[in-house]
């Protein structure tokens, strides 16, 4: 690639850091695109100099888009495609949130795959996800995207699918670069407003919000996006300690970096750059490659080169890393790589595809309570009220190639599958019902309400204050509930809700929005066709008051243990406890599991050595059934302090009814250690205790002493 590189002018080195959107090839350039165009300030030639594209919808386009560039273009440097292939092209999988809760990483890659699958029949090449931003802020919308508040569990989901995108190589079809997002903290924005300031340490940065990023790129991710927030004061887009010092010069990691959307012009309105030059000297300074959908590289690169102010070497790096990418993919061989008509046809929601996703579907839903009324019968006579007794919007945001027409109606399953429908409305006003209705919902003998939030709530810019249901809908519980009746609320939401005005439901289901076969799912789980296994990964807030509010926590020289009478100051709330409704690593199944004692193989360990920790589970019920088996450990002294409890390890087990099955985890160093402010990774000798439970805050516990080698 040196030897293109070589060829190329300044303006076309310049040209491939530009990311622009494929219609600025396809319509009529005078006319249509004539509001962006002026937007960015591109004329056709900065136009057909650009060096990817994001966001296309199919084969046809793509190789449209392929083919009037490449007409134009002097060296025969196709374009890349981008998109956001976040949980399914168009077979929709459960949103992330909801992936990350099955607590099965071979699933979620399964489900990168087949997303990369579909994809790439579009002639997408890379993908911008995972995205691994941990937050502790359900008010923050974004966190539908992601996957909870741990950064092991986090990283985890995120490496599975790092590898179920990429596959055995992007160079083969099929398969897609995946671009991990939103580097970094984008998750800890503050009060959980979209896009508003991160203020975090490194401490926190090292240990809890990097973590994620890390797994992925050391699972091979090919490209990194930075974020819309500031690090430090500085934009994450233009900080040269993330992008240098902990990207290539830490990590070593050698792929592309890429803007978020506008995010370098962006800098002029954080305050950090006073215009658009300015911008684009930070930008390339830092280490920015790509610039997405804006212009400041395009427009104001070539003068800062030719007045020395940018050295020529840190254009050539970038356009080197982007034409390595290239090559990679194998785009110089084929630019029309991957698209296919045929393919489209063959494998977008395929039989097997669809069914693959109702398997997710069944592992990321989440029992949070049940009173003896779940698994219904087939001969319950039942009622279904609320606005997604008929919705089909059960996908979630980032799901644009989804089509709600592929998806079902609950109404739609019950009746396919002849449940005993008593009574339907999909009003959601408790006051609109009629003394009629009411007579109908008697001849029920359980009321499923379906109730949530509107599928593009959580998403991008749509942070809420408040997260209680809205528009009354907690009202329909109420309402049922009034009746004498069983009451089952299913939750359609992408985000953790507060639900304590709906704990009079005698089950609640967490459905989140869980994609294409959201509504066989959830049909299978309430009728005992599928075990729910689901665990939550964000804690669920008793209000909106306690957040941010996470399991892994630092202890306080006051906590609450300490309170010996009401009078005595300790850290918490007058109003409410420091507990969360639902913890995390919550979730329940109609199977019973009891955990023995734990066993330690030592009660000492010498920093080289493994311990092995033995949990044995008991399943106490006539249902077989799957358990999320969850490894927490607690640092009790360090230099640093450390949290009350952080999860280490898990392993989701099948145990038959009836049955025990015993496990051996294997904790090493690599569990026991952490990073200092300054990133150094630290193992310290002393007191831990092991945590192996159910959920975060159901565990056995038991103690060890880690010994300096001798
Ligand atoms: C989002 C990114 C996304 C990009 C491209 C931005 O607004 O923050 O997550 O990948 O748009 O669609």
């Amino acid at each position: 690639m040196i030897n293109l590189l070589q060829k190329l002018t300044t303006k076309e080195k310049i040209g491939q850091l530009l990311q622009i959107a494929p219609f600025f090839f396809i319509k009529d350039l005078e006319k249509e695109v004539y509001g962006p165009l002026l937007d960015l300030q591109l004329n056709e030639e900065k136009i057909f100099l650009a060096g990817s594209v994001l966001g296309i919808g199919s084969a046809t386009e793509m190789m449209e888009v392929q083919k009037q560039y490449l007409k134009k273009s002097k060296h025969q440097i196709p374009l890349l495609f981008m998109a956001d292939i976040i949980h399914g092209y168009k077979t929709i999988f459960p949103v992330p949130l909801a992936l990350a809760s099955s607590w099965n990483p071979e699933l979620v890659k399964k489900a990168a795959r087949i997303s990369a699958v579909e994809a790439s029949t579009a002639g997408i090449h890379v993908t911008f996800a995972p995205m691994a931003d941990l937050s502790r802020d359900p008010r923050w919308g974004r966190v539908v995207e992601g996957f909870g508040e741990d950064p092991y569990l986090t990283g985890v989901m995120a490496q599975s699918m790092v590898e179920g995108f990429q596959n055995d190589g992007i160079e083969k079809d099929g398969n897609l670069a995946a671009c991990v997002k939103h580097f970094a903290g984008y998750g800890a924005s503050e009060a959980g407003r979209d896009y508003n300031t991160v203020d975090v340490s490194r401490y926190a940065l090292h240990n809890y919000y990097f973590e994620g990023y890390k797994k992925a790129i050391d699972a091979g991710a090919k490209l990194i996006m930075t974020a819309f927030n500031v690090i430090e004061g500085v934009p994450s887009t233009t900080n040269r300690f993330l992008l240098r010092d902990i990207l290539r010069d830490q990590w070593k990691f050698k792929g592309v970096t890429i803007s978020d959307y506008d995010s370098l012009k962006q800098t002029i309105a954080h305050g950090q750059a006073k215009d658009m030059e300015e911008a684009a000297l930070n930008g390339i300074d830092a280490g920015l490659d790509i610039e997405m959908a804006s212009s400041c590289y395009t427009n104001h690169l070539e003068k800062l080169i030719v007045s020395g102010q940018v050295d020529m070497k840190l254009l050539d790096e970038a356009v080197l890393r982007i034409l390595e990418l290239k090559k990679e993919i194998g785009l110089f061989e084929n630019p029309y790589k991957g698209a296919s008509l045929e393919q489209e046809e063959k494998l977008v929601l395929s039989k097997k595809h669809l069914a693959e996703s109702l398997k997710v579907a069944h592992e990321s839903a989440v029992l949070l309570k049940n009173e003896d009324v779940l698994p219904l019968d087939k001969q319950t006579k039942v009622a279904l009220i609320g606005p997604f007794a008929s919705s089909r919007k059960t996908q979630g945001s980032w799901s644009w190639h989804g089509r709600h027409e592929n998806n079902q109606t609950l109404i739609e399953v019950f009746n396919l599958e002849k449940a005993d429908v008593v009574y339907i409305n999909d009003e959601v006003d408790a006051l609109k019902y009629t003394k009629k209705d009411l007579e109908q919902l008697k001849t029920a003998d359980v009321i499923l309400v379906l109730v949530g939030e509107d599928e593009k709530w959580s998403g991008e810019a749509h942070s809420l204050s408040d997260l209680h249901l809205r528009d009354g809908q907690h009202l329909l519980v109420e309402l049922a509930k009034s009746l004498n009746k069983k009451v089952v609320t299913v939750l359609f939401n992408g985000r953790p809700l507060v639900l304590t005005n709906i704990s009079q439901s005698d089950a609640i289901l967490e459905a989140w929005f869980l994609g294409t076969r959201s509504a066989q799912a959830v049909y299978d789980l309430l009728y005992g066709r599928v075990n729910p296994s689901g665990k939550l990964t964000m804690s669920f807030p008793v209000n909106v008051g306690q957040i941010p509010i996470y399991y892994n926590h630092l202890n306080t020289g006051r906590p609450l243990e300490f309170a010996e009478n009401p009078n005595t100051y300790v850290s918490r709330y007058l109003d409410v406890g420091n507990d969360p409704l639902y913890p995390f690593g919550y979730g329940l199944s109609y199977s019973k599991f009891s955990y023995d004692p734990l066993e330690l193989n030592s009660t000492t360990l010498q920093k080289e050595d493994a311990l092995e920790v033995k949990v044995t589970i008991q399943n106490k019920s006539d249902v077989d059934g799957y358990e999320v088996v969850q490894l927490y450990i607690r640092d009790h002294h360090a230099k640093v302090v450390r949290p009350v409890q952080e999860l280490k390890q898990f392993q989701k087990i099948w145990i038959p009814k009836r049955q025990k099955r015993s496990l051996t985890f294997k904790l090493t160093q690599t569990d026991l250690s952490y990073h200092l402010p300054n990133g150094d990774l630290v193992v310290e000798p002393g007191l831990f205790t092991v945590m192996v439970g159910s959920s975060a805050h159901h565990v056995e516990k038991i103690q060890f002493e880690l010994k300096e080698d001798n």
